[in-house]
């Protein structure tokens, strides 16, 4: 493969040579002669490699590498040294330096090192790119209601400690999001964020998979395995669902929130790792405490800083924007042209409940645009049951309280129509109605 390199360096023997092997080996070579010209090529070439040395005139070399990787975290920079100074090395390694070579270099080495460094180079890269897709797969937490914005000003001060934090809601409210927000607000956000669902595996399996196991732990343990604990050291661990977890484990979850310690399954020694809890449940913890399905004392271990996410039904302001952001994303989605919620509609949304909170609002959403082919999504679009608007939340909108009233009529009607024996004349004498305006609304309505 044919990579761009730049070569920083002020003999211009060695510089030749050099540029004489890289090019040999099909690379693409750029030359500087000193530290200043060094980094201006550096902005204007975008090399895949960096072959730089550390005794240069006007900018010195070490002074390059810092100005390069506070910028360019990613690409390879290899360092040469005269023979005898591995001091510089070391300290230009510290500094980000991929690898060194000293002078002078053999060929096969300066190859060696070459590929290597341009391996991790491309690797960095793809982490990168691949943690960005990931972030951008979740939405940006919204909070415009002043009850939100008290929870995310909390969530930002606790997610600068390393305290435990239990996350409380309803189901479709935020915490999953809530959560890997106040691991990216932390100092821990370039480590990973693993979650853990307490209640999708038995109880077995969720041990291992919170712990690990050592090979022959149980049947199918073919290998040693590390946990999401261990493989988060560093970093944030999610435990959603947390109010799901058996008794057995509690115990083994408490002694790791006490000494940060654990054992991995048929393990004999301990693993000591540093990794922020974030517990997350949608049930009622202090009433499992009460009804002993719910450890007291890992209760209030968990319980150091606790974040309850309001439901979306008492944050209603919150919905027309909330509305606006889904509706922008699913249009994306689904290659549409930008649609509009039309007052109605958007009065509509505001009066439901939501008693699945944004998630159903979110699904909604989805569903409407989906399904929609014209540009203004009117109250029909969305499938809301009218039956689970109270009386006062029917009043201004329309739609459903039409709805409600044709179904209502219908029912009339039918019982009607039932007592008269299915006779019209009999049935409009019951309900003191013409003959003719009751045919019209049996038409009308489509009662059968
Ligand atoms: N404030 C918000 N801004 C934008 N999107 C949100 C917000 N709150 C929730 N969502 C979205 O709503 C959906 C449900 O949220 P989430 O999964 O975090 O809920 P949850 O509280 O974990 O629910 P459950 O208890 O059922 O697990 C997600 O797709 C999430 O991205
Ligand atoms: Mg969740």
């Amino acid at each position: 493969m044919r990579h761009r390199i730049l070569v920083i360096e002020d003999d211009a023997d060695i510089a030749t040579v050099l540029r004489d092997r890289l090019e040999t080996m099909g690379n693409e070579v750029v030359t500087a002669i000193d530290g200043q010209a060094g980094l201006e090529a550096f902005e204007r070439e975008a090399p895949n490699l960096l072959l730089l040395d550390l005794e240069l005139p006007k900018v010195n070399g070490m002074d390059v590498l810092r100005r390069i990787r506070k910028n360019s975290p990613e690409v390879p920079i290899v360092v040469m040294t005269a023979h005898g100074t591995i001091a510089r090395a070391v300290e230009a390694m510290k500094e980000g330096a991929t690898d060194f070579i000293t002078k002078p270099f053999d060929t096969d080495y300066l190859k060696i090192v070459m590929a290597k460094a341009l391996e991790r180079g491309e690797l960095k890269q793809e982490v990168a790119v691949l943690r960005a897709e990931l972030d951008s797969r979740y939405e940006t937490l919204q909070a415009s209601s002043s009850k939100m914005a008290d929870v995310l000003q909390t969530a930002k001060k606790v997610a600068l400690s390393d305290s435990t934090v239990l996350l409380l809601g309803e189901s479709g409210t935020g915490k999953d999001l809530l959560a890997r927000s106040i691991h990216a607000w932390s100092p821990r956000r370039n480590k990973l964020f693993m979650a853990v669902n307490c209640v999708a595996l038995t109880e077995e399996l969720l041990e291992s998979e919170l712990f690990g196991h050592e090979k022959g732990a149980f049947t199918g343990a073919s290998a040693q395995k590390r946990g999401k604990m261990e493989v988060a050291d560093g970093g944030t661990i999610f435990l959603d669902e947390i109010g799901d977890m058996r008794p057995g484990l509690q115990a083994k979850l408490l002694r790791f929130l006490q000494n940060r310690e654990f054992d991995r399954v048929g393990g004999t020694q301990t693993v000591k790792v540093n990794v922020r809890v974030i517990a997350a449940t949608n049930r009622d913890l202090q009433q499992a405490v009460k009804s002993g399905a719910f450890r007291s004392d890992l209760f209030f271990r968990l319980n150091v800083v606790n974040l309850t996410l309001p439901p979306l039904r008492e944050r209603t302001e919150e919905i027309p924007e909330l509305a606006r952001t889904f509706l922008k994303k699913y249009c994306q989605e689904a290659k549409k042209p930008m649609m509009q919620i039309s007052p109605q509609a958007m009065k509509m949304l505001t009066a439901y409940p939501w008693p699945g909170n944004v998630r159903e609002l979110q699904n909604a959403i989805e569903r409407a645009v989906v399904l929609k082919t014209g540009e203004i999504v009117m109250p029909e679009d969305f499938a809301l049951q009218p039956m689970d608007l109270t009386p006062e939340q029917m009043e201004g909108v329309d739609r459903q309280f039409h709805d409600a009233v044709d179904h209502q009529k219908r029912l009339i009607l039918k019982r009607a129509l039932a007592r008269a024996g299915g006779s019209q004349t009999r049935a409009a004498e019951l309900l003191g109605l013409q003959r003719t305006y009751l045919s019209r609304l049996i038409k009308q309505l489509d009662v059968t």
